[in-house]
């Protein structure tokens, strides 16, 4: 039988919709899964939605839903953007699932037969959006919480602890024995020092709110989340089940899969995956997984991500703007996996234009365009090899050996630069051989073949490599090679092998696999459809004003006399408008949506004591109000006729 391989992704609050985080972690998890199957493993992938706790509750309370009903419309956000990525998981949990809940209150009331749970009061600061309760001494500066710097409040309430401190001997234990548990080493040495510190019993119950799974037996507590939460990587394979008739009857799955071989997780909850869970993991007397792999986090042009900088970058634009393959390739690509990165577009459109379009995309056209043109596209023999074949040769061996070395470190970025040199070395490669200047010699033919089935068969190796990463690009690639889209388990066993390609065999047809990327038209794009993201969360995030505040704003009916397009600019109007006292020029973006002809005439609101600002090069004294939808339509604030210009609105 197969060796097995289970790997899972944090499952994600449903208080927020998917942001690049999240696409981020499930796209390496995908990427493993994928390399794990194209290399015969029987391979279960695990994702879904925490759906408990008190920042849902919170969330769904300031929509005007039940909990429940935010997590049913937030969890098809993620069904739509992990179908349309691609993601190959084989289940999907819910923790509100009814599978999920009664292993949890199974999972709890074993610990407490076990001894390992008792009832007590817990007292300390407690941090509502991080759902942690911290010590004095863990505390920030000024009592603020330590992990988001918000404020903490005192808290006492009667609990549940787990007898967590028990295991701290045993658990550095495991950590010293198994190198590797704790991927990267520099997260280890974290979590060895915070052990080290001494591990103090952990509370895993809340009297203080409701939305969560009941404590079997004391239906005024719920089970802490973390405890609710990371149940879900044994609950989804039916550990223990005993479940009918809702769920799993038996725990077939949990014997075949279980112990994972990679939780991957973000570096902020490290601590709950390498502490929490593998302590509650010895009480149950369960395996350990065999390795928590923490990624580092994403900055947005060296900043933060936060809504209320509306600098949150949404998958689903980006996929609109950039395609599939691309977005999981630079996310891959452009930070080792561990590490914090940055993100921007212009490094993204660079890295399709550099890496994509030109090394690989040209590589491809030019050779096979070639075959096309010298050899009717079908695959010449390979019979003439030289040294340089040769070298090209072992480099393809040598680059599946680096293949396999850098995905069981998880080193996406390294898997991946390796595959490019070999990119680099083809089109290399061509440039000295000149295909095209031995096509001029007819004595040269056999020669020629060799040259041009050299670099067909670095395509289908290459289209073998990068299966996992962009699955529908090798699926391009390999119809282009006329092979079959499949990619199966021979082709990974063929990955270090050369001169695969059937000679005589007929290519598909060749099209580009990555178009180029027009940099100012993708950025004004992405700008266009940034601004309204980012005008409500502005909205969502400004503190109340006094009137007094409001009353600086000097708002007013202006009667537009004149109205004309500013030259060589689709976006902008100049408007002269008459404000009872003058006449005055304003600049407005507002091309889009009317044209001069329905503005003159009409009677606008406009804030009158703006500071000028120069657009264009013509000064815009003044500013229209518009109510700008989610997609950029302007819907101008008309007065009706004959409200005489100057007239104060307020
Ligand atoms: N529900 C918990 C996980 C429970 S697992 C048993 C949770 N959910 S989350 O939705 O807040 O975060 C999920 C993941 O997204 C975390 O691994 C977190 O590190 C990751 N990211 C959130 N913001 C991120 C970036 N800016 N960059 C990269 N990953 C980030 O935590």
């Amino acid at each position: 039988m197969s060796e097995r391989f289970y790997i899972s992704t944090p499952i994600y609050y449903v208080n927020d919709v998917p942001h690049i985080g999240h696409t981020y972690t499930t796209i390496a998890a995908d990427t493993m899964a994928r390399y794990q199957r194209m290399c015969g493993k029987d391979t279960y992938f695990l994702t879904g939605t925490d759906e408990h706790g008190q920042k849902i509750e919170q969330a769904a309370q300031k929509r005007g839903m039940s909990p429940l009903q935010l997590a049913d419309e937030v969890v098809q956000r993620y069904h739509k953007l992990w179908s349309l990525i691609g993601i190959t998981n084989n289940d999907f949990i819910r923790t509100t699932e009814p599978r999920h809940k009664k292993i949890v209150q199974q999972v709890f009331q074993k610990l407490q037969a076990a001894g390992d749970i008792y009832a007590g009061d817990y007292e300390g600061w407690y941090c509502t959006p991080c759902e942690a309760f911290w010590t004095e001494s863990q505390l920030g500066e000024g009592g603020l919480c330590p992990d988001c710097g918000r404020p903490t409040a005192r808290m006492k309430e009667p609990t549940y602890f787990f007898r967590m401190s028990k295991y701290q001997d045993q658990l550095l234990a495991h950590i010293e024995a198994n190198p590797n548990f704790i991927m990267p080493e520099s997260r280890k040495n974290e979590i060895v020092s915070f052990i080290k510190e001494g591990l103090r019993d952990l509370s895993v119950s809340r009297t203080s709110f409701s939305w969560g799974v009941e404590v079997p037996n004391d239906p005024k507590h719920v089970i802490y989340v973390w405890i609710d939460a990371l149940t879900n990587y044994i609950s989804a394979l039916g550990y223990d089940a005993r479940i009918e008739p809702a769920g799993y009857v038996d725990d077939s799955l949990f014997k075949k899969y279980w112990p994972a071989d990679f939780h991957l997780v973000g570096k902020d909850i490290v601590r709950f995956h390498t502490v929490y869970w593998p302590t509650m993991l010895m009480a149950l007397g369960l395996p350990l997984p065999k390795h928590v792999f923490a990624h580092g986090w994403w900055t947005v042009e060296g900043q933060k991500m936060s809504k209320s900088l509306g600098n949150v970058v949404n998958p689903f634009q980006m996929i609109d703007t950039f395609g599939v393959d691309v977005v999981r390739y630079f996310l891959l690509r452009e930070v080792t996996f561990g590490l914090d990165g940055d993100f921007s577009y212009k490094a993204l459109i660079h890295r399709t234009n550099g890496d994509l379009a030109n090394d690989l995309g040209n590589l491809v056209t030019r050779s096979l365009g070639m075959i096309g043109r010298y050899f009717d596209g079908i695959v010449p023999p390979a019979d003439f090899c030289e040294q340089a074949d040769e070298d090209i040769q072992a480099l393809i061996i040598h680059t599946a050996n680096e293949y396999h070395k850098y995905f069981a470190e998880l080193a996406f970025n390294k898997v991946l630069a390796s595959v490019w040199a070999l990119v680099s070395a083809l089109n290399k490669y061509i440039d000295e051989m000149q295909p095209w200047a031995l096509a001029k010699d007819e004595s040269k033919r056999n020669r020629l073949g060799m040259v041009l089935y050299t670099v067909a068969d670095g395509l289908r190796a290459i289209s073998n490599f990068i299966a996992p990463f962009m699955p529908d690009s090798a699926k391009k690639l390999r119809a282009q090679l006329g092979m079959s889209t499949e990619i199966a388990f021979a082709d990974a066993v063929e990955l270090a092998n050369v001169n695969e390609l059937k000679a005589g065999s007929k290519l598909g047809e060749v099209v580009a696999l990555f178009p180029r990327l027009d940099e100012k038209e993708i950025m004004a794009k992405i700008q266009a459809e940034a601004a309204p993201v980012a005008d409500k969360a502005a909205k969502d995030e400004k503190p109340q004003i006094a009137f007094d505040d409001f009353a600086k704003v000097n708002l007013v009916a202006g009667f537009v006399e004149d109205a004309e397009r500013v030259p060589k600019s689709d976006k902008l109007l100049k408007l002269t408008v008459n404000d009872g006292k003058a006449k005055r020029i304003i600049v407005s973006g507002i091309a889009a949506t009317y044209a001069p002809e329905d503005l003159k005439g009409k009677t606008l609101a406009f804030v009158e004591n703006l500071k000028p600002v120069k657009l264009m090069g013509i000064q815009s004294n003044g500013m229209v109000l518009s109510a700008t939808d989610a997609a950029g339509k302007h819907n101008l604030l008309f007065l009706p006729d004959g409200v005489p210009a100057g007239t104060i609105i307020k």
